[in-house]
């Protein structure tokens, strides 16, 4: 799977996190076949969980500088995304052997989807709010910092 430029919203630095997501659904593709797939689907959680945290309250900031009207609804939809991956971590931990072929189908079902629903939709929907909004660029550029990701 491929970032392309028709997922853009508008803004570099989001549009960098929604292509380190697209690398975790893509690392998901290749955990399960790994030799140790449990530790690698557990690292994939562990990064979605860190993705969460640092993309969503980038996008939150980015979209409180610009007063957007949907704010409110769209910090639900992050809300039920970290409570998603809370509860496959869950069903993961609790029997890794049995659970990796569930979990590591069903986050890749449930990624798929936020990259078509969510992305595709919801975050382009603040795309002409941001765009060329300076506001918009300094929140972006004030949560520069640590990578989510583990490297390579
Ligand atoms: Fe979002």
């Amino acid at each position: 799977m491929e970032w392309t430029p028709k997922m853009s919203v508008g803004l570099a630095e989001l549009d960098d996190d929604h292509k380190q997501l697209i690398r975790v659904i893509n690392q998901l593709g290749s955990d399960y076949k790994s030799e140790d797939r449990r530790a690698a689907i557990r690292q994939s959680l562990v990064a979605l969980r860190r993705y969460a945290e640092f993309h969503f309250a980038r996008e939150e900031k980015v979209m409180m500088a610009c007063a957007y009207a949907h704010l409110e609804e769209h910090q639900g939809e992050h809300r039920d995304f970290v409570q998603r991956i809370q509860e496959l971590t869950r069903q993961f931990d609790s029997d890794p052997d049995d659970m990796a072929e569930i979990v590591n189908e069903e986050l890749m079902n449930f990624l798929r989807d936020w990259l078509t629903q969510h992305i595709m939709i919801e975050d382009k929907a603040y795309g002409s709010t941001i765009e060329n909004n300076p506001a918009a660029r300094d929140a972006a550029k004030s949560f520069q910092g640590s990578q989510v990701w583990w490297s390579g």
